[in-house]
């Protein structure tokens, strides 16, 4: 199967799964897609030798020239790895059920819009959460509404930070993305 990453920032998600997949049988990643021509993933991607397409916001309005783009790599599936445009709906509809997104945190709880980041982690702090973690997830039309494909949880102790909180979700994303996508496309 023939991965695309959409990713806008660091993308230390993207490389891990540029790694991952790196020798595996069922899948590859062969694009990386942003709309950050200065997004540190696209350094990831070089150093792996991924292609890389940088579109304008304006392209995610209709999704049209993104899609045309993808359709012509034989994308099978998008992962959605800290990107922060919302999915247009041509690619939703030509994807349906081959988007997936992760989230730093245990949806439903502390998710939807503005819902990123460090501000995951300082809301899940303020609430006096005792427990956070990730969830892997198809998109649908809905921000952080599609079906769970797995959650994965780590502690959050009196003396925890939302920075303290964001390095322990950090390591689980690591760990569980490129194996949960594994999982799914092979199933
Ligand atoms: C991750 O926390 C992911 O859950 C969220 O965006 C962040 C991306 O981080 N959707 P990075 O760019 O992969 O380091």
């Amino acid at each position: 199967k023939r991965l695309a990453i959409f990713a806008s920032g660091n993308g230390s998600n993207a490389e891990k799964l540029m790694h991952y997949f790196a020798e595996n049988p069922y899948a590859e990643v062969v694009l990386v897609v942003s709309n950050k021509s200065d997004a540190g993933v696209l350094k990831h991607a070089e150093n792996h030798t991924v292609e890389t397409c940088v579109f304008e916001n304006a392209d995610f309005v209709s999704g049209e020239e993104v899609l045309a783009n993808l359709q012509q790599r034989d994308i099978d599936y998008i992962v959605l790895a800290g990107f922060l445009r919302k999915i247009p709906d041509t690619l939703i509809a030509a994807y349906a059920r081959r988007i997936i997104n992760i989230h730093p945190a245990l949806l439903p709880k502390f998710g939807g819009k503005g819902m990123y980041g460090m501000h995951v982690h300082t809301a899940v702090k303020e609430a006096g959460e005792t427990k956070t973690g990730i969830t892997i997830h198809l998109v649908d039309e809905e921000f952080d509404n599609g079906e769970h494909l797995a959650q994965y949880t780590c502690p959050v102790n009196a003396e925890d930070t939302p920075a303290t909180i964001a390095t322990k979700v950090q390591s689980l994303e690591h760990q569980y993305f490129g194996p949960t996508i594994e999982k799914y496309i092979t199933c």
